[in-house]
């Protein structure tokens, strides 16, 4: 039985690993929801294409001729080939490898093999265009696509979490991503991952006790602006930002307005601070860790740190990252690394070496978090663990902070589980609701 309600603290352990739960997840969250699917950085150009899964399904995203992004269904309409094997490039058309049919990147069919001899005068070439994904559209950079035909514009959907990732996305410019994802596939829930990045702060100083030792995290050295200022001066914020997003932020109010991009070079930090509402430069110039979750599965981590030794500078480093379902036991996890596209050969290196010692595939942070919710999924196998709950009764009184200017409910608390509550809360919404039918979801391209 699904159960999570929205006062729920609890949420059964069948919700995660059984197999009936991940195929109405598919079904009423995965084939509903905007789902994250490119960086435009990677489809810069006309003919560009990158191929990735949305919702269980492969689609190749391509930028056409005309230079409008679209999605397409990666199976040939005449018996269903996989069209495109690569993982990116650039291209103005598709050939399917059995009859040879040939579609563009805007996905019409255009060249169909020995079409007199084959088939009828009566065939009708536009009528067997792609699999059209109904609805992409790009935010900041970022571009999104649903399955869904009533799926309400991307924007009304981010709600005021797109005043948190423009933050993110406008402080520096353009970002442009360093190279295609990481990809690694891993034996655990996509909601894991979700639920942690949206604000488990908890976990920190037991499952990470490792980097903190170390000294990665912020310190004054690294971080002249801070001197006097101490790890415990940090306040941790967390963020409910409606429809299931929610954020967390590790930030210093320290004294005076003046921007302070930790990370970033001081001489660009007034021009940062121009393309920015003075709530996000208070935000953004105070914080050392911002990361969340954009539901269902679309995480981000901004934040600064040394890129390797303790004579390294201490520089910015984005992250994007998804957890795509493959089944209720197993994920992929594709990582984004992103970089202002001002950001010179010296600056990208440092920031890509930080982002990949703290959260890349074998970083400090991903195999500690990774050995754990692999132990959660090892566990969860037998009817016994199965009927129990996990809990988020964490922060339960959580008061609001009432100084903040930032959209949604800020919370005044850094360890809690009110982030991962709002993410179930939206969850059992979508899975709660009979009313949704993906059917028909795609359809063909317009001619
Ligand atoms: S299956 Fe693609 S041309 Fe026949
Ligand atoms: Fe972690």
């Amino acid at each position: 039985m699904i159960r999570a309600t929205t006062t729920d603290t609890r949420v059964s352990r069948q919700s995660y690993w059984g197999d009936d739960e991940f195929r109405l997840e598919m079904e009423r969250i995965f084939r509903r929801c905007w789902l994250f699917v490119a960086h435009e950085s990677e489809i810069a150009e006309p003919g560009d294409y990158v191929t990735r899964n949305l919702g269980g399904e492969d689609v190749i995203v391509t930028r056409d001729e005309q230079g409008e992004i679209r999605a397409f269904l990666n199976s040939c309409t005449h018996r269903g080939t996989q069209l495109c094997r690569a993982d990116l490039g650039n291209s103005s058309h598709f050939r399917c490898s059995y009859h040879g049919w040939t579609f563009s990147n805007s996905g019409d069919l255009k060249g169909v093999p020995e079409r007199k001899q084959v088939f009828e005068p009566s065939f009708d070439k536009s009528a067997f265009g792609l699999v059209r994904v109904p609805h992409v559209e790009s935010f900041h950079g970022l571009v999104f696509a649903s399955w869904n035909p009533g799926a309400p514009p991307l924007a009304e959907e981010l709600g005021p979490a797109a005043w948190y990732l423009r933050g993110v996305l406008d402080k520096a410019g353009d970002l442009v991503a360093l190279g295609p994802p990481a990809r690694a596939r891993v034996r655990t829930n996509w909601k894991l991952g979700s639920e942690n990045f949206a604000g488990d702060g908890y976990h920190l100083a037991t499952t990470h006790q490792s980097p903190i030792e170390l000294g990665t995290y912020l310190n004054t050295e690294a971080f002249p602006q801070l001197e006097g200022v101490s790890m415990a001066d940090m306040r941790g914020r967390c963020v409910v930002a409606g429809n299931g997003h929610a954020f967390r932020v590790q930030h210093y109010d320290l004294p005076g307005t003046e921007p302070m991009f930790f990370g970033y070079p001081p001489d660009r930090w007034q021009e940062m601070a121009e393309g920015l509402e003075p709530g996000q430069i208070d935000l953004m110039s105070r914080q050392s860790v911002f990361h969340g979750n954009i539901f269902p599965n679309l995480s981000l981590i901004d934040a600064a740190s040394l890129s390797s030794g303790d004579d390294t500078p201490a520089v910015s480093y984005v992250q994007f990252r998804v957890w795509q379902p493959i089944d209720s036991m197993h994920s992929e996890l594709m990582l984004w690394a992103l970089v202002p596209r001002w950001y010179d050969d010296e600056q990208r290196a440092h920031s890509l070496r930080a982002n990949l010692r703290m959260v890349g595939l074998a970083g400090i942070f991903d195999t500690d978090d990774l050995q754990n919710w692999t132990s959660v999924a090892d566990m969860s196998r037998g009817s016994v663990a199965r009927a129990t709950d996990f809990v988020y009764e964490g922060g339960l009184s959580a008061p609001k902070d009432t100084e903040k200017t930032w959209p949604g409910d800020v919370y005044d608390i850094d360890h809690s589980e009110t982030n991962q509550r709002e993410l179930y809360r939206r969850w059992a919404e979508l899975m709660n609701d009979e009313t949704f039918a993906s059917t028909g979801a795609g359809r063909r391209a317009a001619r």
